[in-house]
């Protein structure tokens, strides 16, 4: 299944960091990429940048949400917590080859509770669309521990202590270990 994901809302002059998060959170648990409803040269080009050490193609793009929505062909999913509770589609949300997952900033216009096939919640509290994000993404693909991407320049050995990195760069393999202390 591919999945893709579509943020709404994004103020630049507030919002950096989280939604340099919630695409980081699209990237690293397996969404083929992100659309944004507003244009943020900055955080692009930090997103591209990750992608760029980090590998593969992860892409992220601005987009006209409504045309994005109306065009989009496969299953629409709005994650909010008003929504039915994800365990109850799951199934039906799985049988899809292609998923676009909406995730909003602040209050997603009330259109979007319609323009979706489906207003799914994580659990009944207000949190996070990162969380929110994560949560689906895992339930859905389950991709988050095995998900490696082979052209990757920077790639973790994972230790007990410090940070050990493998750095590829220009064909010149180095191995990095920082004892952190
Ligand atoms: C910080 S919340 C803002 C919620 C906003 N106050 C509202 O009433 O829509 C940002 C986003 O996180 C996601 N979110 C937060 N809690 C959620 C939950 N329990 N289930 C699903 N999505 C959630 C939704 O996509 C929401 O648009």
């Amino acid at each position: 299944m591919e999945v893709y994901v579509l943020r709404l809302g994004h103020r630049p002059e507030r919002d950096k960091r989280i939604s340099t998060h919630v695409a980081l959170t699209a990237r690293a648990f397996g969404a083929r990429g992100i659309y944004f409803d507003t244009f943020d040269k900055n955080l692009f080009e930090s997103v591209r940048k990750v992608v760029k050490s980090w590998g593969g193609d992860f892409f992220i793009e601005f987009v006209e949400w409504k045309k994005l929505l109306r065009e989009f062909e496969g299953l629409k999913v709005h994650l909010t917590m008003y929504g039915i509770p994800l365990p109850q589609k799951i199934e039906e949300i799985k049988k899809f080859e292609k998923v676009l997952v909406v995730v909003g900033a602040e209050k997603v216009p009330g259109e979007v509770y319609y323009l979706c096939d489906m207003n799914i919640s994580i659990g009944l509290q207000p949190h996070s669309e990162v969380a929110a994000l994560a949560v689906f993404l895992e339930k859905v693909l389950q991709k988050v521990f095995t998900l490696e991407f082979s052209d990757a320049k920077v790639k973790v050995i994972p230790c007990e202590r410090g940070k050990k990195v493998i750095k590829n760069v220009d064909g010149k393999r180095e191995e990095v270990f920082d004892s952190v202390f």
